[in-house]
């Protein structure tokens, strides 16, 4: 079984306040024609994290430091106890810092840390926790969750929460989905390191689901599937800075399979540096599906692919992928050989862009079906078996 250890350093700071202004300014940013305004909410964005910062979060907070509940952190001594005591303390006293203290290994079992807390908890893990290699030391009824935040955050899974700020995470060999953002609003994920083995198979390292406003911001990803994934029900996602390699690389999608429905919107991502991804940029739909991609905006993105098609646009035949923006793109693949895949998707690029993507040029649905017929040679049956990846 994989050994896992994570290195967590997680700030979960639920600031009401800044919770909502950030969807107003996120609405701004995603207006993708208008560049001006998204240059503008750049500046505004790091402003934003000043304010969040540590030192800010930091006054009047109560600290709960786990060694204090006589965690050791030579990674061999069983913490597991330590951690659900200040864990308790913690979550129990308003304004706390439940600190892990940077330099040590702590070992911990599959815990549950369970909410709901007083307010303004902050989660501050700057040590490596790490996993025991003892398969009967998970938990059996739920063996994928090592650490979970119960009514709070799930693992390094946010569920159904909002004004959520995640920072300074790193995950080694996650099992599955390392990092899931599901029903959720106004995320901020920033300087989030995901890796796992190339050769682990269906391990996305950041999923975003069924959530709205999010920010992944500094993320460093490499992994045996999706860097990130981005699935249905998602709108006014911002991605920068994002290093991401090895992995399948960055997908809107799997969407549609067996027809469901499903919407995409607003998907920004500024500023990416793939390493040896195999597909690059994709959008994944089943082609019969009626799923609605639109907005979607690919801007200063360099790298490399191990596939041809370094970008990737497939989306439903009845309903056409919408306003895909590319500005500066350049992926290379060893010997030279890089395009452009597109079927049923409209939008355009401007400033240097590599491969090419014309098949893109067109906004006409019409054109776009002529085009989708031309190409449709090359469609054939393993295109929806890669579709069917994830
Ligand atoms: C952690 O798991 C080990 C191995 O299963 C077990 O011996 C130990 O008691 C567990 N620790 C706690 C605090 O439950
Ligand atoms: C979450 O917390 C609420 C109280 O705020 C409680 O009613 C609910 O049962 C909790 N859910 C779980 C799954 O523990
Ligand atoms: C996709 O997301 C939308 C919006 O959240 C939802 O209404 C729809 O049922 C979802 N489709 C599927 C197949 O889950
Ligand atoms: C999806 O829809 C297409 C066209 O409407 C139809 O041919 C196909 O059988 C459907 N597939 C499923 C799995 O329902
Ligand atoms: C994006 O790329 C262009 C051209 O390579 C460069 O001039 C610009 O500074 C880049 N922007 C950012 C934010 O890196």
């Amino acid at each position: 079984m994989n050994k896992l250890l994570i290195f967590l350093v997680l700030l979960s700071v639920p600031l009401r306040s800044a919770g909502k202004d950030f969807p107003d300014r996120f609405d701004s940013f995603t207006k993708l024609q208008d560049l001006e305004v998204e240059e503008e909410e750049e500046e505004d964005g790091d402003n934003e994290l000043e304010v969040l910062s540590w030192e800010s979060a930091r006054s009047n907070k109560v600290l709960v430091n786990v060694d204090g509940f006589g965690a050791v952190g030579d990674g061999v001594s069983d913490d597991s106890q330590a951690f659900v005591n200040a864990w308790k303390q913690a979550c129990s006293t308003p304004k706390s810092v439940l600190l892990v203290p940077e330099g040590r290994r702590y070992l911990v079992n599959a815990t549950r840390f369970k909410g709901p807390c007083a307010d303004k908890l902050v989660i501050q893990i700057e040590g490596t926790i790490v996993a025991p290699d003892e398969p009967k030391s998970w938990d059996p009824k739920n063996p994928r969750n090592w650490l979970s935040f119960y009514n709070l955050t799930k693992a390094v899974t946010i569920d159904s929460s909002s004004a959520i700020r995640v920072k300074g995470l790193t995950i080694q060999n996650g099992q599955q989905m390392n990092f899931v953002i599901g029903r959720s609003d106004s995320v901020r994920v920033i300087d989030v390191k995901v890796s796992a083995p190339e050769d682990s198979p269906n391990t996305d390292g950041i999923h975003i689901t069924d959530s709205t406003n999010v920010v992944l911001q500094n993320c460093r990803i490499g992994t045996g599937d999706d860097c990130i994934s981005i699935v249905n029900g998602s709108t006014s996602i911002k991605m920068k800075n994002i290093y991401c390699g090895p992995g399948h690389g960055i997908s809107i999608g799997s969407l549609g399979k067996d027809n469901s429905t499903g919407i995409v919107e607003k998907i920004v991502l500024d500023k990416a540096f793939l390493r040896g991804t195999t597909n690059g940029l994709r959008i994944k739909t089943w082609q019969t599906s009626a799923v609605e991609i639109s907005q979607i905006m690919y801007r200063n993105v360099t790298g490399t692919s191990k596939s041809q098609k370094a970008m990737k646009f497939a989306c439903s035949d009845t309903v056409p992928c919408t306003h895909i923006v590319l500005n500066n793109i350049n992926l290379q693949r060893s010997d030279g050989t890089v395009e452009t895949y597109c079927n049923s998707a409209a939008g355009f690029g401007y400033g240097y862009i590599q491969p090419s993507a014309e098949c893109l040029s067109s906004s006409d649905k019409d054109k776009i079906i002529m085009q989708k017929k031309e190409t449709e040679t090359a469609q054939t049956s393993t295109e929806h078996l890669i579709h069917t990846e994830l």
